[in-house]
């Protein structure tokens, strides 16, 4: 049990020090070692300008760290940061029409955790094998470099890591004297309500319920933590998702609006629209990326404080349920049709070495994919998603890897988004998937 600090939702103690904010003097106190640019300018001696393209980060740590590898390389390698849709769905089509056409405009890729399959399949990403071999890769963690392989081959250095978290306002639930446990989606409802009532705030739950990426990886979790599944773990080429725990995961899904603990609204939402309104002091619950933390520490962007933001794993439907939370994240690839491979892998070894993974998680607030960083003392004073989010952290699950993922995902988005808006019952939701799913399984086999 950590001192000083009060019961967390989970029944677990919160330590106060989780709850440091994210200052601007992590911005000076972090030494962003560099990677001596070692690949000299281009072949006429003038320097080799990069693109990096990547979705906009609003706390602004990317653009720091793009402006520091240019400073450390100048008349050597100078890096631009194209900004890319926030939506994954709207950025992956973006991408994959540059891809598609051959263009070697961009060079390095921050692409999605569920991406590589689809573009190493159409050698659109460049092999990384050479490059980063096996023993550098153990100092990742294993999920993601197991993502960014494929047919065993490595096509992506794992930038940092996601994993669905349950914010919470510990403020109000203190005020409130909440001090129970906090396991299941029927007692977060409960104490939801209450805490409404006391504080009068609008909503009790907010979460990403749109048509898109964001509202499968929502849906997905219902489903995990009602005990269903997409696939057959043991044989992934079986669709088993029309299951009684995968209909009761969307039916509590849909309950959190028909309960009136969320609003119709999160049926629209993607994670920047259920963070703005929990930011503004509206929510008592919100499900969403660490990332959404780093915004709690400026002004503009939030009313509440990062000392009144509380942070645990996800609920489950019943006792008895592991809670389980989608494995997100964001990884560097080298475009296969990029004139600059050696100078785009300098920029990967820069944006992915600890310091600058550290500098990321301490003010952009986003999980190090390097697992020693996972135990960095700094890290874990300095942001709580990650020393309260452990629990999230260690029981993340991936998506279904397949080159046809996107096209599972287009129907699953539809479905489950169709399902929350009370369009279709869940159990006519998953009996609809498991023939479209089932279709594009076997569609990929043959
Ligand atoms: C986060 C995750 C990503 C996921 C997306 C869905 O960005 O890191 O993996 O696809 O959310 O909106």
């Amino acid at each position: 049990m950590a001192e000083g600090g009060g019961e967390g939702p989970r029944g677990r103690r919160i330590n106060r020090r989780d709850f440091l904010r994210l200052s601007g003097a992590g911005l000076v106190g972090v030494i962003l070692l560099g990677v001596a640019g070692c690949v000299g300018g281009g072949q006429d001696g003038r320097s080799v300008n990069l693109t990096f393209s990547f979705f906009p980060d609003r706390t602004g740590s990317v653009q720091k760290l793009v402006d520091e590898f240019n400073s450390r390389n100048e008349g050597q390698i100078q890096a631009t940061y194209r900004e890319m849709p926030a939506d994954s769905d709207q950025h992956f089509d973006q991408l994959k029409t540059e891809l598609q056409s051959g263009s070697g405009d961009i060079d390095v890729i921050g692409g999605d955790v569920i991406w590589p399959a689809q573009l190493a399949a159409n050698g659109w990403i460049s092999d990384l094998s050479d490059r980063f071999p096996e023993e550098e890769r153990g100092e990742f963690l294993p999920a993601p470099i197991q993502a960014n392989t494929h047919q065993g081959r490595i096509y992506g250095v794992p930038w940092y890591t996601d994993a669905g978290m349950l914010y919470y306002r510990r403020d109000l639930l203190e005020q409130s004297r909440f001090s129970g446990l906090l396991e299941t989606y029927d007692e977060m409802k409960d104490v939801a309500k209450r805490v409404q009532r006391d504080s009068g705030l609008r909503y009790g739950f907010v979460f990403q319920g749109a048509d898109y990426e964001g509202g499968v990886v929502n849906a997905l979790e219902y489903i995990w933590n009602s005990g269903g599944e997409v696939l057959d773990a043991s044989a992934p080429n079986r669709v088993t998702i029309d299951s009684p725990e995968a209909i009761r995961g969307l039916q509590i899904e849909r309950s959190m609006i028909s309960d009136s603990v969320a609003p119709e609204g999160v049926t629209q939402y993607k994670e920047q629209e259920s963070a703005t309104i929990f930011l503004n002091g509206e929510a008592v619950f919100m499900r969403n990326v660490p990332r959404m933390y780093a915004l709690a520490s400026d002004p503009n962007e939030s009313k509440i404080r990062p000392e009144q933001i509380g942070i645990s794993a996800l609920p489950v439907a019943a006792e008895g349920n592991q809670s389980h939370s989608n494995l997100g994240g964001w990884n560097l690839f080298i475009n296969a049709a990029s004139k600059n491979q050696d100078a785009a892998w300098e920029f990967i070894r820069f944006m992915s070495a600890p310091e600058q993974q550290k500098f990321r998680a301490i003010n952009g607030s986003v999980i190090p994919t390097r697992q020693s960083l996972l135990e960095d003392r700094e890290i874990l004073d300095k942001v709580p998603v990650i020393s309260s989010g452990r629990e999230a952290i260690q029981n993340t699950k991936p998506r279904p890897v397949s080159p046809y993922y996107s096209d599972m995902s287009l129907r699953m988005a539809k479905q489950f988004n169709t399902s929350l808006q009370g369009g279709v019952s869940p159990e006519d939701a998953v009996k609809m998937l498991q023939e479209e799913l089932t279709t594009i399984v076997e569609r990929g086999q043959a």
